[in-house]
């Protein structure tokens, strides 16, 4: 394991944002992991997955420790079901694409999402009418002070909407090194009712999908919508679908008759923030090389030089103006560093 020195984390984070690590080690075992959490007990560090789901805003002044551990095996089966255990460094889209190929039924409609299996569980990842949690068993991590594995089974994860109690109870106490889901081997359960995706099966004469399909569509949608990372540095869905309490929600219902949004409890509704954002004009506007995407206004997008701090004042920019038209205050989804 060699630690390198200033090293650059452009290439390992989907923003492209240039920023350095005081130091840097990629580790490919759970005894290197150990051995290097040990080794440095005492040193400040910072745990690095897919850098998915992050917008750096300056270097970091820690070790950083990236998650490389690969593999993924069938752990049991019946002949409903099949419980895979995959390492934490492992693509999840590559995952998904696996599971289909094998026609394990589950994570179809999360295609494409980016970043690396082991965050899935942190922010309990999500679309398209699915989440994690639904296939979601257990996790082995590691606890970052002594070393000592845990298994966090799914009712101690405290899933919600991208929650869990890896942001809240044990943040960055513990590094998730592989993750167990329960898949189907048969009886799909295909779950088209979300969104575009009945749509999008209907463009192509599809009125019986397989989990195949399902995927297929899925990744349709997401390549009209949202950009690839390789092509233009973005983090998926920058801000979290604000949750606002129904009796204030018809209060701003009646100065804003259009406004979209979903019932999830009685007493309170989820509003789509991309909505928000486009209302208030900012799809499509790029300020330097920062910018709100053309197709999906939940969607920061670098066009090339951004810095962090840039794209950071673009997302206040953001969050204030809703606050101001709306009265609705929305949270980043993205960690910022
Ligand atoms: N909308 C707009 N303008 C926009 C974007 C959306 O008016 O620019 C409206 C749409 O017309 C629709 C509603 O907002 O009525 C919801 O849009 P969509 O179904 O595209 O989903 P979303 O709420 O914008 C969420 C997830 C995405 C996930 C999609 C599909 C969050 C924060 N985002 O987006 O997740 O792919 O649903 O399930 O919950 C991610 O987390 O990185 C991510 C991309």
């Amino acid at each position: 394991m060699e630690i390198l020195q200033q090293f650059s984390l452009k290439n390992y984070n989907t923003f492209g944002i240039e920023a350095k690590a005081k130091q840097f080690v990629a580790v490919h075992s759970i005894d290197e992991l150990k051995t290097i959490l040990a080794q440095h007990k005492d040193e400040k560090k910072f745990i690095l997955g897919g850098g998915s789901n992050m917008l750096l805003t300056q270097d970091i002044d820690a070790l950083v420790i990236h998650i490389d551990l690969k593999g993924k095996k069938v752990i049991e089966e019946n002949e409903d079901h099949v419980f895979i255990e995959c390492q934490a460094g492992e693509n999840w889209h590559e995952f998904v694409l696996w599971t289909i190929e094998q026609d394990f039924g589950g994570l179809e409609n999360m295609s494409l999402i980016p970043g690396n299996v082991g965050t899935t569980p942190v922010q309990n990842i999500g679309a398209y009418g699915a989440e994690i949690k639904d296939s979601f068993i257990s996790c082995d991590a590691i606890n970052i002070n002594n070393q000592e594995k845990r298994t966090f089974v799914k009712d101690e994860c405290k899933f919600g909407y991208r929650e869990s109690i890896f942001k809240n109870e044990v943040k960055d106490q513990f590094i998730i090194t592989s993750v167990v889901f329960k898949l189907t081997k048969r009886n799909h359960k295909i779950n088209t009712s979300y969104g575009d995706i009945s749509a999008e099966l209907a463009k192509n004469n599809i009125t019986n999908p397989t989990i195949k399909d399902v995927s297929n569509a899925v990744i349709a949608i997401r390549r009209s919508k949202l950009p690839d990372p390789k092509e233009l540095g973005n983090s998926g869905s920058f801000f979290k679908n604000p949750i606002v309490p129904k009796v204030d929600f018809e209060k701003i219902q009646q100065k804003f008759p259009e406004m979209k949004y979903y019932d999830i409890s009685p007493t309170e509704v989820k509003v789509p923030a991309g909505w928000l954002i486009e209302q208030a004009g900012f799809k499509g506007k790029r300020f330097g090389d920062a910018g709100i995407h053309k197709n999906q206004a939940l969607v920061l997008v670098n066009y090339g030089n951004a810095t962090g701090q840039e794209i950071l004042a673009v997302s206040k920019d953001v969050q204030q103006t809703i606050f101001e038209t709306f009265g609705i205050q929305i949270e980043a989804e993205v960690n910022v560093i």
